[in-house]
């Protein structure tokens, strides 16, 4: 059915996200209440105040996405939640939350993978993505490859052994001093840098996997071995390093499995330096790119509406229970 109205809840992180997603991906109103203030001084999610944080914005955030969208819970068809992977007492609080008006408005309620909320949020407002397609998410908690034959059709092909690469971003921010979070504040100042430190290139065996800790160890060593080393070279040093494994995966990736598109989301494709490379990779191999507003590319509840709707098509099992060691097989 074409028609249908999913609440998407989303809370495994440090962003309350609440939307009203159509079937087809189109977005009737969205809101998402950040944390980012909250945990700036901890220099990274704080977990015990990101629920507390929870249940403070969640009903709120609620009512004004109904508010704005001119809707009554009756309009609604179901409600979809994130049941992981997440922080353990932020998905309690979503689920619970999420149960608790499913039960009370007489709706159906959808645990959703937070990854394939993320695999699907490219397609969100309009269907953009050309399948089949190779899809990079990069974000503070994630960096993977995934391919997909269609909407909801999921292979992961690749994931880190590690770090992810937006913790590698923030934790080398923190080491140079940055504020948190460190993606932006590692681009502006890598900008005015020289790469002129060869960081590890930690892609070499680890077929379609990825792995940050090294270098993330190597730029701690060479701080404290060259104190003086102008700081924009050492971000700029780092930014490189990074690309370079992003990129070499990428490739990889688009060689061996059919894809007519390379799909970047996630908090890290902000990074102007990650698109511009992008970019020139889907030239070279001849696919098209397609990066998704970036509203939709972090954490919110449509892409969680959206992946909702998959699960309902599909017929997968969608017990809103929370679980923290969710795959993106399951
Ligand atoms: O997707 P996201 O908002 O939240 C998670 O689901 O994790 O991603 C947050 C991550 C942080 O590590 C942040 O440093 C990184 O995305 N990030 C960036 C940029 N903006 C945010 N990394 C590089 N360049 C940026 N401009
Ligand atoms: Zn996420």
């Amino acid at each position: 059915p074409d028609d249908g109205l999913m609440l998407g809840i989303e809370t495994s992180c440090d962003d309350t996200g609440v939307a009203v997603v159509r079937p087809d991906g189109q977005v009737v109103a969205a809101a998402v209440a950040s944390q980012v203030e909250l945990h700036d001084r901890y220099g990274g999610v704080y977990p015990e105040m990101a629920s507390r944080a929870h249940v403070d914005a969640i009903l709120p955030t609620v009512r004004k996405v109904l508010t704005d969208a001119d809707l009554r819970p009756a309009d609604l068809t179901a409600i979809g939640v994130t049941r992981g992977p997440g922080l353990i007492g932020s998905l309690v609080v979503g689920t619970n939350s999420a149960v608790g008006l499913g039960d009370g408005w007489g709706l159906p309620v959808h645990g959703v993978n937070h990854l394939r909320g993320h695999l699907r949020s490219a397609d969100l407002d309009e269907r953009r993505v050309e399948y089949p397609a190779m899809v990079l998410l990069v974000s503070g908690g994630h960096t993977l490859l995934a391919h997909l034959a269609g909407p909801g059709e999921v292979e992961l092909v690749g994931s880190t052994r590690d770090d992810s690469v937006g913790e590698a971003y923030d934790k080398v921010a923190r080491m140079l001093g940055l504020p948190y979070p460190g993606g932006p504040a590692i681009d502006m100042l890598a900008k005015a840098g020289t790469a002129d430190v060869a960081f590890p290139r930690p892609a070499k065996d680890l077929e379609l996997d990825f792995s940050f800790s090294g270098l993330k160890s190597a730029v701690s060593r060479f701080l404290a071995a060259n104190p003086d080393h102008p700081h924009a070279d050492v971000a700029a040093s780092f930014v490189d390093a990074c690309l370079d494994v992003l990129v070499a995966k990428c490739r990889r990736a688009l060689e061996r499995y059919p894809s007519r598109c390379l799909v970047v989301v996630g908090g890290v494709a902000a990074s102007p330096q990650v698109r511009a490379a992008a970019q020139q990779l889907c030239g070279e191999a001849g696919v098209s790119l397609c990066l998704p507003p970036l509203r939709w590319s972090t954490d919110n509840g449509a892409m969680i509406g959206l992946a909702a709707w998959d699960y309902l098509a599909r017929g997968l099992d969608a017990r809103p229970r929370p679980d923290t060691s969710l795959t993106i097989a399951d």
